[in-house]
């Protein structure tokens, strides 16, 4: 017998969708599957390593442990979520980036919006408060160094009043200029 279907609408990124699911789709698999969001990534499937962390009204929550249906009227948010309004690299991202926070780049999707979340309630960690907020997410590549250096640098960049702040991705503040000849 096959699984009764249920329609309903999730809110993800700023947009409506509606999805047809069993009662029992986990939210991690709806965003994959159903939405094509595949930036969430899973990982241990039962809560443990972060991999598939994305915001529900802006706080983390693991996908793999929340059915889809439970997430209807919530603003979800995801991986893709994450860039700018014109599609540039946000902030969390860009120093993933500049500080070579990621390896394989499986875990790195739930590190990015983990963080996101911590640095809105903490702007200016010092660097313990940025190892405790990634505390809890796996890297199996476990290059954490970079990862906490990358949290450091993503406080920077959110920060309006730093040098860096808000600067638009690529455009570092003592760039050479390129004559072209
Ligand atoms: S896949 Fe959800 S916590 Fe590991
Ligand atoms: S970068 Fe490979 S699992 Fe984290």
């Amino acid at each position: 017998m096959s699984e009764e279907l249920h329609r309903i609408r999730l809110s993800v990124n700023g947009v409506t969708r509606e999805v047809e699911l069993p009662a029992r789709r986990l939210l991690s698999d709806a965003l994959r599957h159903d939405l094509g969001l595949t930036g969430t990534h899973v990982g241990c499937e039962h809560g443990v390593c972060g991999a598939c962390t994305v915001l529900v009204d802006g706080q983390p929550v693991r996908a793999c442990l929340m059915f889809a249906v439970s997430a209807v009227d919530t603003e979800i948010t995801t991986v893709e979520g994450l860039t700018r309004e014109d599609g540039s690299l946000g902030p969390v991202q860009q120093a993933f980036a500049e500080c070579h926070g990621l390896q394989c780049g499986f875990c790195t999707p739930g590190f990015l919006t983990t963080v996101t979340a911590c640095l809105r309630e903490n702007p200016h960690p010092s660097h313990d408060e940025a190892r405790e907020m990634v505390a809890g997410n796996l890297c199996r590549c476990t290059g954490y160094q970079n990862i906490v250096k990358a949290v450091e640098r993503a406080a920077e960049l959110a920060d309006p009043q730093h040098p860096d702040g808000q600067r638009p991705v690529g455009q570092q503040p003592d760039a050479p200029v390129e004559v072209q000849r």
